[in-house]
């Protein structure tokens, strides 16, 4: 995620902005950049790769000065390169920008500018703004008015800080749905997207608010909203330590990233459910409509749990789009040489963006003339770069190597997929479409519940701990979900664990059963319900405990399980995302209990680059 710092005071800047940033480096990024005010210019370097890039490109002898920016990227809208690292230039080189969030309605605001004749240097939606501000400069004349009026155009999220060569007294920063904080010293401000960047320096600081924008100097800051009405803001001391900071308070990343899926999932959603029309807007996939139109089948192929994501995928597009779909495990695609016709279309789905198995797969398919698209989280990986086309889930850094918030994102992006696809074959109703675009607006607050009190599932886990085996069950949709939730307890907690689809308990696995072992039965109310209700009857006559994720109002399930965890109700196709939240907290309070290294365990690597 995105990283922000600034300062006004007496000191140089630059050591300062420095620090801060690799302080910053902890939430993930691909490039950095600072912007230096002094003798009425702006001093500006930006590098790709990591803060000690950026440090040998600005030696102090060259950018001294006591005002300046810098800004830790994490691409969202164009490749990271030097040229998309922030901060932004206006087109007269006197502002300049850092920006966390989106600016959703870029294109639009690019397309004016770009008609009174301004030019775009980089890839990224934050250029639009700068030069906007720079276009509202000439009606408003100063600095602070500008960024008001230009912010007043925006849709979208942002945390902003902004100086200008013209007035070298002041930093104007704002905040609207991206974390912001300012840092008061003596005789001297910071700004900063979280603590973690300013408390060496200050410990109080003023937390910005939605809507609000402040102009820092070196002596005052002032509060308004964007709609200029003054507020006045308390100063209050940041007692935690950096540790906690870069993990928000919570123990592990993991928890921290399985907490962040509400916000997540509507990052993954933002401006691309078009809920009259029934259809998702996915810019990555336009120069390919005609190729998923006409596509004869789709594969998609991947590893762990972007696989599991890529299983529920199949079944909703075969449901909704009625397209034949077939998955694959990257690493058994690129052996078998398979069949590839020109009229396939292939999927790679991958958080990394760089897993070996999967980025070859991606070259075999193509080297046999199929298309190639990819789902991946880090923006700019060499998947997405060697792929035709594809979608970003916009997940922001996963940290822990227990993938959680990806999938979530996987799913919400592979039923966006089905929604354009269903809606282009027209392959059901108007009505269908809009249910599901209502359905999948509706789960970042269904999932806010499931997450609002987790201490149910933390006493489950106290009750399993010392087990040494689980199974997990679920059928339909929720098939792929008893895989991912096996897998998640089994890489945390080195516990034994396996996924099956319910029926095929009686083929073999019910062998297993005794009242030693603990059986997780996905068992919400879809078409599959009464089925699965039947194989709890059977794992119960046979003395296993039945942990059961259920629908709330389902009473009857509380009479054959022996805990029940409840989740709200939404589409077949859409359970799995709530699903899987009580699962992924599971395996984490298990493995915590059982004294395990929950970010990093054993044996594991987040990004596995190599075969
Ligand atoms: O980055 P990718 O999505 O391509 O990674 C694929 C797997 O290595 C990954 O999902 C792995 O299974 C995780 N540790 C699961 O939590």
């Amino acid at each position: 995620m995105c990283g922000i710092i600034g300062y006004i005071g007496n000191n140089n800047a630059l050591p300062m902005l420095i620090d801060g940033l690799k302080r910053l480096e902890y939430r993930g990024y691909d490039s950095s950049g600072i912007a230096i005010l002094r003798d009425g210019e702006i001093h500006l370097q930006k590098k790709v790769g990591k803060v000690s890039e950026l440090e040998k490109a600005a030696p102090l002898k060259d950018y001294t000065g006591s005002i300046g920016i810098g800004h830790t990227r994490w691409a969202t809208h164009g490749e990271p390169s030097d040229v998309n690292a922030h901060p932004h230039m206006s087109n007269d080189g006197t502002i300049a920008m850092i920006h966390n969030g989106i600016i959703e309605n870029y294109h639009t605001i690019k397309t004016k500018l770009e008609k009174l004749g301004y030019k775009f240097k980089s890839a990224t939606d934050t250029e639009a703004l700068v030069h906007l501000i720079q276009e509202m400069k000439k009606v408003s004349g100063d600095l602070e008015t500008a960024v008001r009026l230009a912010l007043r155009q925006v849709d979208g999220t942002y945390g902003i800080a902004v100086v200008s060569s013209q007035e070298p007294d002041k930093i104007i920063v704002a905040r609207k749905g991206s974390p912001l904080i300012i840092g008061v010293g003596e005789n001297e401000h910071y700004v900063a997207s979280d603590a973690a960047a300013i408390i060496p320096y200050t410990r109080q600081v003023v937390y910005m608010e939605d809507g609000e924008i402040a102009v820092l100097t070196k002596n005052t800051f002032e509060t308004k909203t964007i709609d200029n009405v003054e507020k006045i803001k308390q100063i209050h001391e940041v007692t935690f330590d950096i540790e906690e900071i870069e993990k928000g308070g919570y123990d592990h990343f993991m928890l921290k990233e399985i907490m962040e899926q509400p916000e997540t999932l509507r990052n993954a959603m933002r401006g691309r459910v078009l809920l009259n029309e029934g259809n998702a807007k996915l810019s990555g996939l336009n120069d390919v409509t005609l190729l998923l139109e006409n596509a004869q089948r789709i594969i998609i192929t991947a590893c762990g749990t972007s696989w599991h994501a890529g299983l529920v995928g199949e079944y909703m597009l075969e449901q909704y789009a009625k397209v034949s779909v077939e998955v694959e495990y990257a690493s058994e695609f690129r052996y078998r040489n398979p069949i590839i016709k020109p009229t396939d279309v292939l999927f790679l789905i991958s958080q990394s963006g760089e897993t070996a198995d999967t980025l070859a797969a991606l070259r075999e398919a193509k080297k046999k003339g199929a298309s190639v698209l990819g789902i991946c989280n880090v923006v700019g990986s060499t998947i997405a770069r060697e792929s035709q086309g594809g979608v970003y889930i916009h997940a922001g850094p996963e940290i822990g190597v227990a993938s959680t918030k990806a999938f979530s994102s996987q799913l919400v992006v592979l039923s966006l997929v089905t929604l354009l696809i269903a809606h282009q074959r027209e392959s059901v109703s108007h009505d269908v479409l809009m249910t599901m675009c209502k359905e999948l607006l509706d789960l970042p607050s269904k999932v806010e519940k499931i997450l609002k009190d987790t201490s149910q599932i933390e006493k489950i886990a106290e009750e399993f701990k010392t087990s040494n085996n689980f199974l997990y069950l679920g059928r339909g949709y929720n098939f792929p979900v008893a895989l991912e939730g096996a897998l998640k307890l089994k890489e945390i907690s080195y516990i034994h664990a396996e996924g099956y689809p319910a029926a095929e308990m009686k083929h073999g696995p019910i062998a297993l059963i005794d009242e030693n072992m603990p059986v997780v039965v996905i068992a919400t109310k879809d078409s599959t319900y009464e089925k699965i209700i039947s194989n709890i009857q059977e794992v119960k006559a046979r003395k296993g405990k039945v942990i059961a994720i259920a629908n709330d109002g389902d009473d009857h399930i509380d009479t054959l399980a022996d805990y029940v965890i409840k989740v709200p109700h939404t589409l077949d196709m859409l359970s799995p995302i709530l699903n899987v939240i009580p699962l992924q907290l599971l395996s984490y309070f298990i493995a915590v209990k059982r004294g395990c290294n929950v970010d990093q365990p054993r044996n594991l690597a987040k990004s596995v680059t190599v075969e």
